[in-house]
């Protein structure tokens, strides 16, 4: 099988593409040829050396795969194999061949693609967790979303117009006229404009009831004070420490040293009427039960047409370098895959 791997934290060009024996499921295990992996900005965040949670290098990173079943494990029924799945990875996901537990793979329902399946399992179970479960958005409401025209932003989006809430989302410029098609009633370019002047002025001072929110640092503070009375502010990244293409200590600090350490306690959380949440999937493993229904939920409404993954551009395993520098550059409208 093919692989890339991280040797070392550095710039896109560390990434390496190097062959390996294909591997042989386990107990309970399927095996996938993959025909498509999701890049996710937590793979970027490992390339930097700045992930906390990455195993020693070097290593393989990638959260989600699609692809068919072509072998099985003992104790997992014949089945399986020539299933069209999509299945999450706890890092490995950037390889042509992986073996998942059996609870992590999922059939795909008809119509959908190997690419629409990559692109699916992290961004929307994301999105899921933060709009639906912790979020708790109602059609009567108001949702912000933070890079709107991200992989997890569009699958946010497209979660509050189905529930039938109004979405206001910051993105720049040159995703704006995607966004608004995509029923985003307000963009907000944050370059230009300053997101929390914005949102007073849209809601004629009230706020909004829920800010998802992964640039981090100083924008939580922001996020935390556009809400309305009985809003909520879910934390899940911070994309501002991952400033350039090198690793950078100095630009990770200032992020942390700008986050809300002394605004959310107690007192102002009740006498202002909001809630401050975090999520962080990669730390919900032991969740797989819940979070599988989760995946089920969606996988019917993909079957329903209510939510589709939006695929940004793919890029051959000899080109993840390039998969990289795209979504640093931020050109990505939707998910960024690598195909084998
Ligand atoms: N906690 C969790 O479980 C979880 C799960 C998934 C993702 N996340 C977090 O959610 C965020 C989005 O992840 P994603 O995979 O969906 O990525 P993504 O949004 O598809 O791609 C990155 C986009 O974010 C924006 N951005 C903001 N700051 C950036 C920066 N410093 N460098 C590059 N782009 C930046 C850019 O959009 P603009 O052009 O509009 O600026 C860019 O296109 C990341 O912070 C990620 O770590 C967290």
């Amino acid at each position: 099988m093919r692989q890339i791997w991280i040797p070392k934290p550095g710039p896109p060009e560390v990434l390496e593409l190097r062959e390996a024996a294909d591997p042989l499921p386990g107990a309970g295990e399927v095996r996938i040829r993959v025909e498509a992996s999701g890049v996710n900005f937590a793979d970027v965040v490992g390339r930097l050396g700045q992930y906390p949670d990455l195993p020693p290098m070097p290593v393989v990173v990638g959260y989600e795969v699609a692809g068919r079943v072509d072998a099985v494990g003992q104790d997992v029924g014949e089945d399986w194999i020539g299933r069209d799945v999509l299945a999450m990875t706890r890092f490995g996901g950037y390889s042509s061949i992986v073996c998942v537990p059996e609870a992590q793979a999922h059939a795909r329902p008809p119509g959908m693609s190997a690419e629409e399946g990559a692109a699916l399992p992290v961004n929307y179970l994301t999105a899921w967790q933060l709009v639906r479960i912790m979020g708790g958005l109602r059609a009567e409401e108001t949702l912000l979303v933070h890079s709107a025209g991200g992989g997890v932003g569009i699958a946010a989006v497209q979660i509050a117009r189905w529930i039938g809430a109004r979405v206001f989302g910051t993105a720049s410029a040159t995703k704006h006229e995607a966004l608004a098609k995509l029923g985003v009633e307000a963009c907000i370019d944050y370059r230009t404009e300053d997101f929390e002047e914005r949102v007073r002025e849209l809601t004629h001072g009230r706020g909004v009831e829920l800010v998802i929110d992964a640039v981090g640092g100083r924008s939580f503070k922001k996020s935390y004070r556009a809400l309305a009375p009985t809003g909520r502010l879910g934390m899940f990244g911070i994309s501002s420490a991952a400033t350039g293409k090198k690793p950078n200590k100095i630009s990770l600090l200032r992020t942390v040293l700008g986050m809300p350490w002394l605004q959310f306690n107690p007192v102002s959380l009740m006498n202002q009427n909001k809630g401050a949440f975090g999520v962080n999937m990669g730390h919900l493993w032991d969740e797989a039960d819940r979070v599988n229904g989760w995946m089920e939920s969606l996988l019917e409404l993909y079957s329903q047409g209510a939510i589709r993954p939006v695929v940004a551009e793919r890029f051959a395993f000899d080109r993840a370098a390039e998969a990289h520098h795209y979504l640093q550059d931020r050109k990505n409208f939707g998910k960024v895959l690598l195909v084998p």
